[in-house]
């Protein structure tokens, strides 16, 4: 059933690049159909919707990101510059930290002043899980405190957002955090943090009030929470974004309960107004993992829910991507939500937690914890990650995809003196052309693709993706999920035409494949030019592969 047309893949990568250049034309109409709509623009896509999520555990941080500046390791102020050139390459906008469920337990005091007699601290947020073993995730040594994410913010030309310890620290030390990020010269704080070589204020924006909150507080809990932590707070004339912690979003409860859920906390968070300001945006996580495709009602049985990250069958490659996809329902629901409350959606989401997760074992070894390897699986997952949220630029005005190095999903991986770029790097290098363009409709007219589930039929579309444009630069992006069939569409332009352009093409034959230090351009994205010119373009999306079309129109 999967493999009906399995010939085809064959056929379509064994010309490479050589079929790739050849496969745009502006010739005969095929079976689907993607028509942009240049006159139905949806919004403006916030470059932040292409941020990243950095959390201390494993080796992120220490190995990650930072390695020390009498490292052998080519650094920049102790922070590995390779990752550093990366980042700047595919314009990450905003970098989260310290966490997640991390940020609960992290006191910003002890990542100050003089490196070298910060405490160590146990690392309380993994330290007491059973496949975390003993390393820099049960022994903090502070090393990167907050003047180091600055300046690795700083090095990538990515703007910094902290979530505040709402769990175990008070709302003044909050105050505090923000006066030593933000305060002008003068203040106690503002020393302390020239002391550590920023002379100049941080201007951090983005401060993440707490993170998975619903783990332990009642909605009215933490709505009361939030208003405490976020009154008071001094300005120094910037327009900070305070971001609510969400509801719980994973569906590890019946349907009806999570919608419940749901509605009674966005209800308590946002009540109070006008007496109290709204939030900039509430986060919504959505990790796609459960590919035993059967429902977890508890956390305990979540990690026999998940499915390998290299060994998996054609299914779980159809499921992890149908899952993935989920988060488009959860966007609207919640949407739809919070507008019981906030009828003009001056609040946003978002989206600072998601992508993939699976069992642990394919990591970098022992030290790695939630390392796992990225295949092309995962690229797919991102880029239609991405599309969603590009289609969505009226709800999502920032998201930050888990992790930035080093976990699942990540498009770094980092050992010593190794450094690669994942699948998932490539998505977000090609998918930076959509940054601050316009999001415009557009129709996929696309058969689904059918595939078997535990016996029965079960079906995913067939093609997706997103439009936008900027000046006269038009940007398509397109997923094509089949696993090993290509699928020939037609691209119609409504209100203009293509002069010129090219396809860049993420694809692979082996849908397991991943870059590795040993062979790091396994996946890696081919280009080619588009023929001719007019408003409709006929284009062969290959199998299992993200595309980029950038066309210069008239
Ligand atoms: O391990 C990643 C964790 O997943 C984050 O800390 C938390 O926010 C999420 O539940």
């Amino acid at each position: 059933m999967i493999d009906r047309r399995g010939f085809l893949r064959n056929t379509a990568l064994g010309f490479g690049t050589a079929f790739l250049a050849r496969s745009s034309s502006f010739a005969a109409d095929s079976g689907s159909t993607i028509e942009v709509l240049l006159n139905e623009p949806l919004g403006t896509i916030s470059p932040n919707i292409y941020g990243h999520f950095l959390e201390h555990f494993g080796t992120t941080i220490y190995d990650g990101v930072w390695v020390g500046e009498d490292s052998t390791i080519p650094n920049v102020g102790g922070i590995r510059k390779q990752l550093i050139d990366r980042l700047r390459e595919i314009k990450s906008p905003v970098i989260r930290w310290p966490g997640g469920g991390f940020a609960d337990s992290y006191d910003w005091k002890d990542g100050i002043g003089p490196r070298a007699s910060r405490p160590r601290r146990t690392n309380s947020y993994l330290s007491n899980d059973a496949h975390a073993p003993a390393g820099p995730q049960r022994d903090d040594p502070n090393r990167f405190g907050t003047n180091e994410f600055m300046r690795f913010c700083q090095l990538t030309g990515s703007q910094p957002y902290l979530t505040a310890n709402v769990r175990n620290l008070p709302a003044q030390d909050f105050c505090r955090w923000v006066e030593y990020c933000n305060s002008p010269a003068g203040t106690s704080l503002a020393e302390a943090r020239k002391a550590g070589g920023a002379t100049e204020p941080f201007g951090v924006r983005y401060w993440g009030i707490g993170n998975e909150q619903w783990g332990y507080l009642t909605a009215e809990e933490y709505a009361g929470e939030f208003r405490r932590f976020t009154s008071g707070v001094p300005r120094y004339g910037l327009d900070l974004q305070f971001i609510a912690s969400g509801p719980v979003t994973d569906g590890w409860m019946p349907e009806g309960e999570w919608t419940r859920q749901m509605r009674e906390w966005i209800h308590k968070l946002l009540e109070w107004h006008p007496f109290f300001s709204f939030p900039y945006g509430i986060s919504l996580h959505y990790y796609a993992y459960n590919l035993s495709r059967r429902i977890t009602n508890d956390l305990t049985g979540y990690r026999e829910a998940m499915g390998d990250a290299l060994k998996f069958e054609v299914v779980d490659w159809y499921e992890m991507l149908r899952q993935s996809d989920q988060v488009e329902s959860m966007i609207n629901t919640y949407w739809r939500t919070m507008g019981e409350q906030d009828p003009d959606h001056k609040v946003r989401i978002i989206v600072d937690e998601w992508g993939v997760w699976y069992r642990p074992g394919t990591g970098l070894g022992p030290l790695n914890v939630q390392g796992q390897a990225v295949t092309l699986r995962d690229a797919l997952a991102s880029a239609l990650n991405l599309d969603t949220f590009n289609r969505h630029c009226d709800k999502v005005a920032m998201a930050n995809c888990s992790f930035l190095i080093n976990a699942f999903g990540s498009p770094f991986y980092a050992q010593g003196e190794n450094f690669v770029t994942t699948p998932v790097y490539h998505v977000f290098q090609m998918y930076a052309a959509h940054q601050g363009g316009q999001s415009l409709r557009t129709i996929f007219d696309v058969p689904p693709l059918q595939y078997l589930r535990d016996g029965k039929r079960a079906s995913f579309w067939g093609l997706n993706g997103s439009a936008s444009l900027r000046d006269h630069e038009l940007t398509l992006t397109v997923v094509n999920p089949h696993a090993s069939e290509a699928n020939p569409a037609s691209v119609v332009i409504h209100g203009g035409n293509v002069k010129s352009g090219t396809v860049t093409t993420l694809a692979h034959k082996d849908i397991h494949a991943t870059n590795t230090f040993v062979n790091p351009q396994e996946v890696h994205p081919t280009t080619a030019d588009v023929k001719g010119s007019g408003s409709k373009l006929n284009h062969t999306f290959p199998p299992a592969s993200a595309s980029l079309l950038k066309l210069s129109l008239t």
